[in-house]
């Protein structure tokens, strides 16, 4: 027995353990249960007393020599964070790391909000969930206005008296804008809002918008129309038809909505523009007197103009999307297409 094991501690000795599967297997073979270790241990048992003593300690020594050999093999393999070397071909190309890319609805806010940072408007942002004076008392809505019905808006419990909603627009921004600071105010306010509407190809129950607001001594309608042809020149392009049609909103008097001539026929008529060859992309108009004074600036001494638009709509006018849908539904086969405008 004894030259047995001296056999064993030379075997022990060379064994290399390079990989996880190696050292098991080291270990099944000398150190488990059922392991050559464990066979000299009963057999160390038969042995008449004197023997026992020098095999005894020889034992211990082969054992002691296969755990350390176990250990150091195990840290080693994990230090140098095993990866199968001998299956790895240096020279073939690295695995490629799938790049993401910026939602469209992204892209476009970016360049909107770019466009206008550079004429000197300030972004501005606030709550989503609003109180009902943001959102409609202070922008001149009356009591009994339609947009305040149940059916436009999303009310949200509040426990108590007060009105709380999810913002219809980013107007409400405006609002805490003008109420705390004095004019000159050029800010644009990008964000989410949320209409109670049903989900179809054209309109969500979720959409993002830009509102702009410029308050001042003697701002203009020419003022409001200026700005408002550069925008759409940087966004669209020089050749950009651009016309004015009369609207109503609460909250501008005189107000106007703007259309753009149809990007995607040029004008002549198309399913996108319904023939008319135009496409209406905002509505605006100069601040009424009393959003200014609700707000505690000098209707007197200060106009403004305001001008909002929804980013979806410019978005799909810019990269001809027909469904408003695909961007909530977070397709990679569509989103994926966005990759080159990073
Ligand atoms: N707040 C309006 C909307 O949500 C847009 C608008 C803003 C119109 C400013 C006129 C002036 O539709």
């Amino acid at each position: 027995m004894e030259s047995k094991v001296k056999e064993l501690v030379a075997e022990v000795e060379s064994v290399s353990i390079a990989n996880p599967d190696q050292a098991e297997q080291f270990r099944l073979k000398y150190l488990s249960k059922k392991g050559i270790l464990a066979e000299l241990f009963e057999e160390f048992k038969t042995l008449v007393p004197e023997q026992r003593k020098l095999v005894g300690k020889q034992l211990n020594e082969l054992k002691q020599l296969a755990e350390k050999k176990l250990n150091e093999a195990k840290e080693s393999v994990a230090q140098n964070g095993y990866s199968g070397e001998k299956n790895i071909d240096l020279s073939l190309p690295a695995e490629h790391a799938e790049l993401g890319s910026r939602h469209p609805i992204s892209l476009v806010r970016a360049s909107i909000t770019d466009i206008f940072t550079k004429i000197g408007f300030t972004i501005s942002e606030g709550p989503e969930i609003e109180d009902d004076w943001h959102n409609f008392g202070a922008l001149n809505f009356p009591e009994d206005h339609p947009a305040r019905d149940m059916q436009d808006t999303f009310f949200v419990e509040s426990g108590n008296d007060e009105k709380w909603l999810l913002r219809t627009h980013t107007s409400s921004v405006q609002v805490r804008v003008m109420k705390n600071q004095k004019p000159p105010i050029r800010t644009i306010s990008p964000g989410r809002v949320y209409r109670n509407e049903t989900i179809s190809a054209r309109a969500h129950c979720q959409f993002h918008q830009v509102e702009g607001l410029y308050v001042d001594e003697g701002v203009s309608f020419a003022n409001l129309k200026q700005t408002l042809y550069y925008f759409v020149h940087e966004m669209f392009g020089e050749d950009i038809q651009i016309r004015f049609r009369p609207s109503f909103f609460p909250f501008t008097e005189p107000s106007a909505e703007m259309d753009i001539s149809c990007i995607i026929c040029g004008g002549k008529g198309c399913p996108v523009c319904k023939q008319s060859g135009w496409v209406e992309i905002l509505g605006c108009g100069m601040v009424h007197p009393n959003v200014l004074e609700n707000c505690g600036i000098d209707s007197k001494k200060y106009t403004g103009y305001a001008f909002g638009m929804g980013i979806e709509r410019i978005t799909m006018l810019r990269y001809q999307i027909k469904d408003l849908r695909m961007f909530f539904e977070n397709d990679m086969r569509f989103l994926s297409q966005f990759k080159s405008v990073l």
